[in-house]
């Protein structure tokens, strides 16, 4: 008889980690936020904060927005901050940043840039807010980060992707122009 003293105890733990969690943390405390898919428009998918989120099913396939953000990020960010995000001798790994830097403060720094200049040290993250290579896919960039990050998507290509919606051609065309 031991499977209802099991179920009993679990149903133990379940309501007390239940109890513990009842209070919201509050979002300046997690920024990064739990990164499981809560909604969707159209294949891009959102966490339940409603920031952008990846999505990898279990053969590997990821959506539309994780798959463009390994292109672009390759593409513009990778010279510094390594193939796949994991770092270089003057840019940080990304694969550990982006578990402390939420949505938000993403879209600030790669925006605006960053710096970090003493004597010691110069580390200059360019700002890329006027660069359409970069903004019309920051949340692409994001996502894919997030995935890294998160040891959900492993270095290099997606196995395989979700097509492109019809909403990720639409924006495109209106972001990039003519
Ligand atoms: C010319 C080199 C260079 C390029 C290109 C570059 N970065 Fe950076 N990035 C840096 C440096 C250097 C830092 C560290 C700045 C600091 O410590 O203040 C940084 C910091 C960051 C941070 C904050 C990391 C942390 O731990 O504080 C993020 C996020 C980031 N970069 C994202 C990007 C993205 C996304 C791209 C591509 C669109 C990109 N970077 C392109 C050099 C670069």
């Amino acid at each position: 008889m031991r499977t209802p003293l099991l179920a009993a105890l679990l149903a133990v733990c379940v309501t007390t980690t239940a109890a513990t969690a009842a209070p919201d943390p509050a979002p300046a405390s997690n920024p990064v936020g739990d990164p499981k898919v809560a909604s969707s428009d159209d294949g891009k998918y959102f966490d339940a904060n409603g920031n952008p989120t990846y999505k990898i099913d279990k053969n590997d396939k990821v959506d539309w927005y994780t798959f463009s953000g390994y292109r672009r990020f390759n593409g513009t960010c990778e010279v510094c901050h390594g193939f796949d995000g994991s770092g270089s001798s003057f840019a940080p790994d990304l694969t550990q940043s982006l578990k402390t830097i939420g949505y938000n403060d993403f879209q600030n720094i790669v925006v605006n840039g960053k710096q970090d200049v003493n004597t010691a040290q110069s580390l200059v993250m360019p700002a890329f807010g006027s660069n359409k290579n970069v903004m019309c896919y920051l949340d692409d960039i994001y996502v894919y980060l997030r995935a890294r990050a998160d040891g959900a998507q492993p270095s290099g290509r997606p196995a395989a992707h979700e097509d492109k919606p019809k909403t990720a051609i639409q924006n495109e065309n209106d972001c990039m122009g003519p």
